[in-house]
């Protein structure tokens, strides 16, 4: 992804080189490749690096650069928006003038051009699977790292110019659900509540958990052999239990539809595990006859030898397992859907996991296997440590909810009772609040761990999804104070100052933000990105005022800028699965 600038620039590197003696023949393409941006805008907007030139003028990188710096001055050489040819060190920097710059982006984005997607090479069709939560278990602040960055990730894609299938993967049976239709049929004695039942099934999977661990051995077993009976008679399709499963099901599907809705978060396509269970266990049979795996134990199971071990596919019992179930998704993910990528955001705990059904995919025959990728992501851990039911410590979403909506109605918008209607205060702290979560979730790199606190997100200065989005209401609330209509035609030359250059410079990389973003698996690129224009804003907005610019002219240029800034801003939250607010 190069702009207009950088291939002007490669061009004119080219023409300069080729008048040298000796030079390499490199196309423009490796040119490209081979531009910098320097660390600090005083050095300039590009930089050529010239450690590669040495071995072919046999000399230091720095006599290069400054050599070459010479020769482009008594040349005709140019190059598009060039101003200045400076050689530092071993580098040749460029400085592109302020007003070609601005004239570059600015009038692209008032007439909404800016935005068109940068199209991948070929139309790609890209399945991201994400959140893929388990009925019967609590939705805690762990998963809403999930939600957040698979949903990033498919609006950043199809930003981009993929195809992309969004899909959730849902938990519907296995062993946790035995052991809370365990604990709801013999010990729970409280009716469930009107409301949020799913989240009430979470507790009592705890409870279940928590009873199990804490029995007498002999006991335990006991609990134990009861809860396998359970799964047994669910996969035998018991009626009675059946129908219990098809209640209490309901009851978390319901609770994970409100979540989701409140998130402002969309699945294209929703698989179930009930759904390839059984064609599960038929691959897997299938697949010891045809021999590709083995029969170990009465169990079946495959040999990945080495590092991946052997994975068990099939209990000896005739139960399915996790892995039997991934091998008929991936099956029908490929069928069904004709994906060329499929992409599963799941935790880095199941690093090991993915491999061994990746692998086993291959020895099945699927060439597709090779376009499967695991994006794994890092624990979310509170100041005091990891989370733990044991502990009593874990976080849960409606609890979290109901908390950040709390504190920004009372602290936050108190002022607006009354002068507000009621919904339009409600609406916006639902704003801020994912506003918060989210970007608190997106901000960290998937493979750091992440601190969650829910006062340092509410913060509205620093690197906080709330600082942005009040960022982007009071932009778009200057701009509209002025009362004039901003306009493509504006005079951009005039915007020179380097606080100016700062803002059209972020506004020309954004483009390529997300492109970095998306092939990077990094929504956190992005979320960067928007932080350092939102600051930049606050510099430029003290030093070049709109209000008080000096001349007309000059104030429909700044109010173009500004006005670029605010579009920039929202379209990338709206990549970040965030809406800002029209006022605060
Ligand atoms: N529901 C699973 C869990 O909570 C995650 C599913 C991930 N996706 C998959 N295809 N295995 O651990």
């Amino acid at each position: 992804m190069k702009n207009v600038f950088e291939r002007a620039l490669a061009s004119a590197l080219m023409e300069l080189l080729s008048s040298c003696d000796s030079a390499p023949e490199w196309s423009v393409a490796e040119m490209l490749a081979l531009l910098e941006h320097p660390p600090d805008a005083a050095l300039g907007d590009y930089a050529f690096p010239c450690f590669q030139l040495a071995r072919f003028f046999r000399k230091a990188p720095p006599a290069i650069a400054a050599e070459l710096a010479e020769q482009w001055g008594n040349s005709d050489v140019s190059a598009h928006g060039v101003e200045q040819v400076q050689a530092t060190g071993p580098y040749l920097n460029f400085t592109i003038s302020p007003g070609v710059l601005a004239d570059a982006i600015l009038p692209a984005i008032a007439k909404g051009h800016s935005f068109d997607a940068p199209q991948v090479a070929a139309r790609e069709r890209v399945m991201i699977e994400f959140s893929q939560p388990n009925t019967h278990k609590g939705f805690h602040v762990g998963h809403l790292r999930n939600v957040a960055l698979g949903d990033a990730l498919c609006r950043i894609f199809r930003y981009n110019g993929y195809e992309v299938v969004g899909a959730n993967y849902i938990g519907d049976v296995g062993t946790h659900i035995a052991k809370c239709l365990w604990y709801y049929e013999s010990f729970n004695q409280d009716p469930p509540p009107e409301q949020q039942r799913g989240a009430w099934l979470g507790e009592l999977y705890t409870k279940a958990t928590l009873l199990l661990e804490d029995a007498p051995v002999e006991q335990r077993k006991t609990y134990q052999q009861e809860v396998r009976e359970i799964l047994k008679k669910l996969e035998g399709g018991d009626p009675k239990l059946d129908a219990t499963w098809q209640e209490t099901r309901q009851w978390s599907l319901d609770d994970f539809a409100e979540i989701y809705e409140w998130l402002g978060v969309h699945f294209d396509c929703v698989f179930f595990e009930s759904e390839v269970d059984d064609e599960g266990k038929e691959i897997v049979l299938q697949g010891e006859q045809d021999g590709v795996f083995q029969l170990s134990e009465g169990a079946i199971g495959i040999d990945l030898e080495e590092e991946l071990g052997f994975f068990l596919l099939l209990k000896s019992d005739g139960t399915t397992l996790y892995s039997t179930k991934d091998l008929a998704l991936a099956k029908h993910k490929f069928d069904q859907f004709g994906i060329d990528r499929s992409i599963y955001v799941v935790g880095a705990e199941q690093t090991l996991h993915f491999k061994q059904v990746f692998a086993t995919l291959r020895r099945m025959g699927y060439e597709q296997a090779e376009l499967c990728h695991h994006l794994p992501y890092a624990l979310v851990m509170l100041p005091e440590g990891k989370m733990s039911s044991r502990a009593g410590n874990v976080i849960l979403f409606s609890q979290l909810r109901q908390k950040i909506m709390d504190s920004l109605r009372t602290q936050h918008f108190q002022a607006r009772k009354g002068e507000w209607p009621d919904e339009e205060i409600e609406e916006t702290c639902r704003k801020v609040a994912v506003a918060a979560l989210k970007y608190g979730m997106l901000a960290q790199d998937p493979a750091k761990q992440i601190v969650f606190s829910m006062e340092d997100w509410l913060k509205t200065e620093g690197d906080t999804g709330t600082y942005l989005v009040y960022a982007y209401v009071r932009i778009c609330s200057i701009v509209r104070q002025l009362g004039i209509e901003p306009s493509a035609d504006a005079d951009c030359s005039l915007l020179c100052h380097p606080n100016e250059k700062a803002l059209s410079r972020r506004l020309l990389d954004f483009n390529r933000a997300v492109w970095s973003a998306g092939e990077q698996f990094k929504p956190s690129l992005l979320a960067h990105a928007l932080y350092g224009l939102a600051r930049d804003f606050s510099r430029a907005y003290t030093t070049c005022s709109v209000k008080h610019a000096k001349t007309e002219a000059l104030q429909h240029a700044r109010l173009l800028l500004f006005h670029g800034v605010a579009e920039t801003l929202k379209q990338g939250l709206h990549l970040l699965g965030i809406t800002p607010p029209e006022r605060l």
